[in-house]
């Protein structure tokens, strides 16, 4: 079963959409796997964010990034990466689809909301990056044969 991760970024927490957000998730089918209320350090954020490093908006998203807490959510499911980012919608709100959440929620790319693993192998690094193993619990939910075919 693919997994991926999920942040809701300063700006939701800050604009108490925590509920809202992981609701989308939820009701998609998504099965919670890990979640957590934190604080990013500057060194983790840089590591999470190391592919943007030297693109003029880094400095601005690790700063926004750690601003204030987050909330870290790891998910799994039936192609859960492309799924979630169909459910975030595109980088830019202006671009993104009503009915996403940065289609409903958000104006700016810099007030994005919401973070998403985009591959499979980046979801697994960043998994690693934001939970230790005993984070992370692997259970069987009583609705999974009505969401996923084969659970
Ligand atoms: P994310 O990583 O947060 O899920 O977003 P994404 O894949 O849709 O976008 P990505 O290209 O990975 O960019 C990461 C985050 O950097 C900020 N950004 N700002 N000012 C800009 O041109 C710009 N471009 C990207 C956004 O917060 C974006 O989510
Ligand atoms: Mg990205």
């Amino acid at each position: 079963m693919e997994r991926t991760l999920i942040i809701v970024k300063p700006d939701g927490v800050q604009r108490g959409l925590v509920g809202d957000i992981i609701n989308r998730f939820e009701r998609r089918g998504l099965r919670i796997v890990g979640m957590k209320f934190m604080q990013a350090s500057r060194e983790l954020a840089e590591k999470h964010y190391a592919v943007h490093q030297g693109k003029p908006f880094y400095e601005g998203l690790v700063n926004y990034i750690i601003s204030s807490p987050v909330v870290v959510i790891a998910l799994e499911g039936t192609n859960a990466v492309a799924a979630s980012r169909k459910t975030v919608g595109a980088t830019r709100p202006n671009e993104a689809e009503a009915g996403t959440i940065r289609g409903d929620y958000a104006l700016e790319v810099g007030r994005n909301l919401v973070h998403a693993s985009d591959s499979v192998d980046n979801a697994a690094a960043e998994i690693a990056l934001w939970f230790t193993a005993s984070e992370l619990t692997s259970w069987p939910r009583n609705n999974d044969p009505w969401i996923f075919e084969k659970p």
